[in-house]
């Protein structure tokens, strides 16, 4: 199997890949010649002969050895590696392999998936961190479901299923863009049944393909006709190829704001203003294939207790535990089937994490405790900013052991935690890709739980949501020298 490196230069881009590249004999060329010395009869000749045809025969032999050989090699196999072939131009079919990789680096390959990562080169480019991308481990596919196949100039790849040579994926319909902070590809696609994308409101799940462009950048804005952003992102979409329910999805695992553009050849564009196109692309029998190989690759949902699937009682503003109280045992009494409890920020003290209101919400953890004796549970709202109001006169104990271990976000200059403004007014952000982080953040519950046993959390505000644009000192900082 071999393993060049190809580099593709676009622009003052190289962008990597690692494939394979089957080899075929020359096997032909060789006969032609044994035959060739057949028409003469000297002994040394019928000598020069008989060596030649049995230099034919060993060739025939050592021809169909490699070609074996050669077939094996689809299979991953780690030990050997090619040389690059930068001279050649046009098309080369290639099929993708899994790279072997050390175990501290990502892995963005899963056999029966091929991988398309692009990026820079020379310069290290922002990568999503992705704990639940896990590198694989099983058996390689036996047979390929499809074969990549990579033009140079110029660039484009294309993907086509196997089995009817249906092209799936197909970049040739527009330019590959690789600058700073602007990277586009557009690829056509074998049919205009196209699902998925978001967060936005869809009017209908069949995407409607006539020059509709989705923006997606995580945004604290309630569901609106509009079509505006919502609160999360979602750049997976799936395409239903044929009646017969062939199906493939694609995934840009990428997170910097982004727009995709759905158009009527039928194509789709993904445009984005940082890091990588690292795309995977999934081919299944049916949709519920698709979406199971996608949710392998990015991991399950968690799954709910069963009490969460139960009747919620949620609102803002009962202002005090009196009032809450008053609530739950009037829906008690009307015997009401009624599960859980919500409490939004106005149980909090000054809005802050971790803290209860110690005169609104005086005896909230002998509340809970009378819930739990009723069979009910409680769920409290949590909001990743945490406020920075700490003295000696009033410690706030959340902040100062998030300071210790120095987990906030930073602003650009790299060293000093970035400021907002969230519900306690002006806060610190926690940095959930920092593993400390999750150290601190588990903590601060368990240290809350010891206080007031809560079933269940509510994570408000977590697009990351911020009051001001920015920061308090404004939305552009200046870069350090
Ligand atoms: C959405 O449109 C409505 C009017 O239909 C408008 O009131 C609202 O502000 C819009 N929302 C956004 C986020 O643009
Ligand atoms: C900080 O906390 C103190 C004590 O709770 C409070 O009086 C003050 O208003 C807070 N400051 C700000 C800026 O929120
Ligand atoms: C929170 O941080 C900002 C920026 O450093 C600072 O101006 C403000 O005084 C801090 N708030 C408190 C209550 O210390
Ligand atoms: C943020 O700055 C602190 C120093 O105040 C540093 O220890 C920490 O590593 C920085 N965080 C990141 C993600 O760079």
């Amino acid at each position: 199997m071999r393993k060049p490196k190809l580099l593709y230069t676009v622009g003052h881009y190289s962008i990597d890949y690692r494939v394979t590249v089957e080899s075929h004999g020359c096997g032909v060329q060789r006969a032609e010649m044994a035959r060739k010395k057949l028409k003469k009869f000297t002994t040394l000749e019928i000598v020069l002969s008989v060596l030649l045809l049995v230099l034919f025969i060993i060739s025939i032999v050592l021809i169909v050895l490699l070609a074996k050989e050669s077939l094996k090699s689809t299979a991953p196999d780690p030990g050997t590696t090619g040389s690059p072939d930068p001279g050649t131009t046009g098309t080369t079919p290639i099929s993708a392999e899994c790279p072997v990789v050390n175990e501290l680096e990502r892995i963005n390959c899963i056999p029966d998936q091929p991988p398309t990562k692009l990026t820079d080169q020379t310069n290290n480019r922002f990568e999503v961190p992705h704990e639940h991308v896990q590198s694989f481990s099983g058996n390689a596919a036996a047979s390929l479901t499809y074969q990549v196949e990579i033009s140079r100039e110029p660039f484009s790849i294309k993907v086509t299923r196997r089995s009817n040579d249906r092209v799936l994926f197909d970049s040739s319909i527009g330019p590959l863009l690789f600058a700073d902070q602007f990277l586009q590809l557009s690829t056509r696609l074998p049919s205009a049944n196209v699902y998925g994308l978001g967060e936005h409101v869809h009017q209908q799940y069949r995407h409607d393909m006539n020059w509709k462009t989705w923006p997606i950048f995580n945004r604290d804005t309630t569901p609106n006709g509009n079509g505006t952003n919502l609160y999360g992102a979602q750049t997976f979409f799936l395409c239903l190829e044929d009646a017969s329910g062939l199906s493939f999805g694609v995934f840009l695992m990428n997170s910097n704001a982004m727009e995709v553009v759905l158009q009527p050849a039928p194509a789709i564009t993904y445009r984005t203003i940082g890091g990588i196109l690292d795309f995977y692309v999934f081919l299944g029998n049916t949709p519920e294939q698709v979406v199971q190989e996608y949710l392998e690759l990015i991991g399950r949902p968690a799954l709910p207790s069963y009490w969460a699937l139960g009747f919620h009682l949620s609102r803002y503003e009962y202002g005090t535990l009196d009032n809450m109280r008053e609530v739950v045992e009037r829906n008690r009494a009307a015997q009401l089937p009624y599960d859980v409890q919500h409490a939004d920020i106005d149980y909090m003290d000054e809005r802050r994490d971790f803290t209860y209101d110690p005169v609104n919400f005086k005896g909230f953890p002998e509340f809970v405790n009378d819930l739990h004796k009723n069979g009910q549970k409680l769920v409290i709202i949590v909001d990743p900013a945490i406020s920075n109001n700490s003295s000696s006169s009033k410690p706030y104990g959340p902040y100062d052991r998030g300071s210790d271990m120095k987990i906030w976000v930073n602003s650009s200059d790299g060293v000093t935690p970035l400021i907002g403004e969230v519900w306690p007014g002006q806060t610190v952000f926690p940095d959930y890709t920092n593993p400390n982080c999750a150290v601190w953040w588990t903590k601060e519950f368990e240290l809350f739980h010891n206080q007031v046993e809560f079933d269940g959390i509510w994570i408000d505000m977590n697009e990351v949501s911020n009051f001001v644009d920015g920061s308090v000192s404004g939305m552009f900082h200046k870069q350090p020298k």
